[in-house]
């Protein structure tokens, strides 16, 4: 570290370790982020930005005992930064996460018996295990927790173990089961082709949470999809679906006595980078499609190519929940729905809820940190 090489340009110093390339750090990104700037205790910025000119250069600058110590032209204050820190923030490079976990995508062909899975009872009290299964079902976005106790409130508490529970118009919590006057399909005992719940909302809901209370009717079993694996496939395949898919918005809308809730999105939502980041598919919900009629013939052939590969063998798979389990699923990747059951042969219950992305992600960090 002590052979660090510093060299002061007009709008930058540049950092040359003897091991790696030259990394340039802007004079106005190292002032802003001089550790004397924030709270010792929250750790928030404090410094304020606009305090120093556009044009704030460094009067020197020098690698001491590890640091690099840079005193500002102006009002004469120096800056020291732990050259480790310095490195492991090379701009233009992410930060470290242990929350960036890549999506690893699944067919029909994987086994269900090979998801991650994990005891109530351990995800209640082992942080490693949760730490571990965590990660394994962000990657699969298909998990399940098997062995919860008879409380039927067991689901929610796993749930609340990993985050703050995401209310929606269906509560905090939602409970599946055949009732009269449904406002909704799965409050009855049709099939549920599959969908990504709640794709009418401004931002649909991250993990689903569905802890299985009985499942004695017969039918009633469990189909699920990887979304990411559909859509990237959709791309290598028929690239103009893909396109319309991603770029087209249609309507979604829930309505009943006591909500009105639209949202026009895409089917696909890319990230920066352009890999597939959100799947919004819910042929129940998707209200009148509304695009310009030149456009419907051919996003009609995209969106019926996604809804043929939803219904197919070599992207879905089946499993029944029993009493004591609960499947966990990323809602924004990953579309679930069910066959029929007639509940004239048998009891089935399923409690739902979900916990948004953002929460996972804490969850892993802060159960990563050493
Ligand atoms: C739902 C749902 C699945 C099931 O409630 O949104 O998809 O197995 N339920 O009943
Ligand atoms: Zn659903």
């Amino acid at each position: 570290m002590s052979h660090v090489l510093v060299d002061a340009q007009d709008a930058h110093l540049t950092l040359r370790w003897p091991d790696g390339p030259a990394a340039s750090y802007p004079y106005l990104w190292l002032r802003d982020n001089c550790p004397s700037g924030f709270h010792p205790q929250t750790e928030e910025r404090l410094f304020d930005l606009l305090s120093v000119p556009d044009t704030l250069r460094a009067a020197s600058a020098a690698v001491e005992d590890g640091a690099l110590v840079v005193a500002w032209e102006g009002d004469g204050h120096v800056s020291r930064f732990p050259l480790s820190w310095l490195e492991a923030r090379r701009p233009g490079r992410p930060a470290e996460d242990a929350a960036a976990v890549d999506p690893v995508f699944w067919r029909g062909d994987v086994p269900p018996s090979t998801l991650p899975r994990i005891d109530g009872a351990t995800m209640m009290r082992d942080d490693a295990a949760l730490l571990e299964w965590l990660v394994a079902a962000k990657k699969t976005g298909l998990a399940l927790v098997t062995g919860l106790s008879d409380d039927v409130e067991a689901g929610f508490a796993a749930a609340e173990r990993i985050g703050f529970l995401r209310q929606t118009n269906f509560g905090k919590t939602f409970e599946v089961i055949s009732k009269p006057d449904p406002n909704n399909l799965a409050y009855t005992a049709h099939a549920l082709p599959l969908h990504t719940d709640l794709p009418n909302q401004e931002m649909p809901p991250g993990f689903q949470f569905l802890h299985c209370i009985a499942n004695d009717a017969e039918g009633g079993g469990s189909v699920f999809c990887d979304g990411f694996a559909i859509a990237e496939d959709l791309r290598t395949t028929a690239p103009e679906s893909f396109e319309l898919l991603a770029n087209t918005l249609i309507p979604f809308r829930f309505h009943d006595r006591d909500v009105d809730i639209r949202k026009h999105d895409t089917v696909i939502r890319t990230g920066q980078n352009g890999a597939v980041e959100e799947i919004r598919y819910n042929a129940h919900l998707a209200d009148v499609f509304d695009m310009p009629a030149e456009v419907s013939t051919a996003y009609y052939r995209a969106y019926r190519a996604f809804m043929g590969a939803v219904r197919s063998d070599a992207y879905c798979i089946s499993l029944k929940l029993g009493a004591g389990e609960m499947v966990v699923f990323d809602n924004r990747r990953v579309l679930h729905g069910r066959s029929a059951f007639d509940p004239s042969t048998g009891f089935r219950r399923l409690r739902g809820c979900y916990v948004d992305r953002g929460e996972w992600d804490s969850r892993i960090r802060v159960l990563s940190r050493g």
